[in-house]
């Protein structure tokens, strides 16, 4: 890690913007259900309160498309980290207009104050440069602690930080970035990957860099029909991405060549519906009409196994419909298979992280990352633009 880093500054009385990524996944009545990335990013925010500093934290919360929306809003946020951190932190319904301006300039030494969702602004996904010069006119010094988000050109992400005369990485930034690096050198073998989650799509682009680095994936979730689609496999009804098959059989032929195992589940738990009150069963094929769910029983002791011989493990997304219970025994036997590995693992993607919560085996991960798609990427070797952005020591 040869990022400069909050550590090397003095914020005595300086106003200081820390870009975090409080995007804590939410239940339908927008409440919290894991607040582990707000937990990671308390060491910053206290380093940087016991400095001397006046905080601004900014953030994003979910896909607005650039507009407020209130069910985004980080006003719940702000409650629960003034839980966490044991003193208030006030919080403003604007990022760079009037508001925004006079809360900061009432700012004390030692306060904290959170911004309104910056996706609340067009500016921010379009890395728009005068958004970021107005989000830069707000603060001395830029930190930047939002591992989760790095893989995002945003504004204030990556404009920001370039426009900032001192900027640095946050502790959970800097943690994040020295052990995910140790991770890309000279990882004990046979390194697994275990990747699920609903959409091939949303990693396509990483998998197609990172597969060729691991001797064996496992792959689960809704994005195997995908792939069993494209090995001619009937899928019934489940979710495919039709315009990804391409892709998939050219991952699995370059697979091939390179002599990497591609395991897809050999059973399913398929239902005839996706809710509450579905009748799930145990199946070898998933029969028209019905719907795979969750990795069977025989496809999570395979998996159990490969991940007992791994000697490193990265796992990203779920292998079923996990928010579900009775879809949930997949990802919760691949966590509990993975805690009991003595493999170095490394978690990432709010699921898994909410799925190791779940079994209480959190402690028995080498490094569980807040980063999803970003620890996929950094893993996969593709440049981050939010680390990219930030200068070196
Ligand atoms: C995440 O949840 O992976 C990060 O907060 C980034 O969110 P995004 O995928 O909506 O950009």
């Amino acid at each position: 890690m040869t990022k400069f880093s909050i550590r090397h500054l003095n914020l005595h009385g300086k106003r200081v913007f820390i870009r975090a990524d409080l995007n804590a996944p939410l239940n339908k009545h927008g409440e919290i259900v894991d607040d582990s990335r707000l937990r990671g990013f308390l060491p910053t925010l206290q380093m940087a309160l016991g400095q001397g500093a006046r905080v601004i934290v900014g953030s994003h919360l979910g896909r607005p498309q650039g507009r407020p929306d209130p069910k985004m809003s980080l006003w719940g946020v702000s409650r629960r980290l003034s839980e966490i951190l044991g003193s208030s932190v006030k919080f403003t319904s604007d990022c760079v207009g009037n508001k925004a301006i006079k809360a900061i300039k009432a700012l004390k030494i030692r306060d904290t104050l959170l911004l309104e969702n910056l996706r609340f602004y067009p500016g921010e996904e379009k890395n728009d440069i005068s958004f970021a010069a107005k989000l830069a006119s707000l603060s001395d010094i830029y930190i930047n602690d939002a591992f989760g988000a790095a893989h995002r050109a945003h504004a204030s992400i990556e404009a920001l930080a370039r426009l900032s005369s001192v900027a640095a990485v946050g502790l959970l930034m800097e943690k994040e970035l020295n052990y995910l690096g140790k991770a890309t050198h000279d990882q004990a073998r046979p390194y697994v990957l275990v990747v699920g989650g609903s959409k091939v799509s949303s990693k396509i682009h990483p998998l197609q860099k990172l597969i060729p680095l691991t001797d064996q994936v496992l792959i689960g979730g809704a994005m195997a029909y995908t792939f069993l689609k494209a090995q001619g496999k009937g899928i019934g009804s489940s979710i495919v991405e039709e315009d990804k098959i391409d892709q998939v059989k050219e991952i699995l032929v370059k697979a091939q060549q390179l002599n990497i195992d591609i395991k897809l589940p050999s059973d399913h738990i398929v239902s005839s519906q996706v809710n509450a009150s579905a009748n799930p069963q145990i199946s070898s094929n998933i029969p028209d009409g019905l719907i795979g769910v969750d990795i069977g029983p025989s496809t999570c002791k395979k998996y159990a196994k490969a991940i007992g011989k791994a000697g490193t493990v990265v796992w990203n997304g779920p292998m079923g419909v996990y928010e579900l219970d009775q879809f949930s025994q997949g990802t919760m036997k691949i966590a509990t298979a993975i805690a009991s590995s003595s493999a170095i693992s490394i978690a990432g993607g709010g699921d898994s992280i909410a799925a190791i919560a779940k079994t209480g085996v959190g402690s028995k991960i080498s490094h569980i990352s807040t980063g999803g798609g970003a620890s996929l990427e950094f893993l996969a070797g593709i440049r981050l633009p939010g680390v990219d952005a930030l200068p070196d020591r």
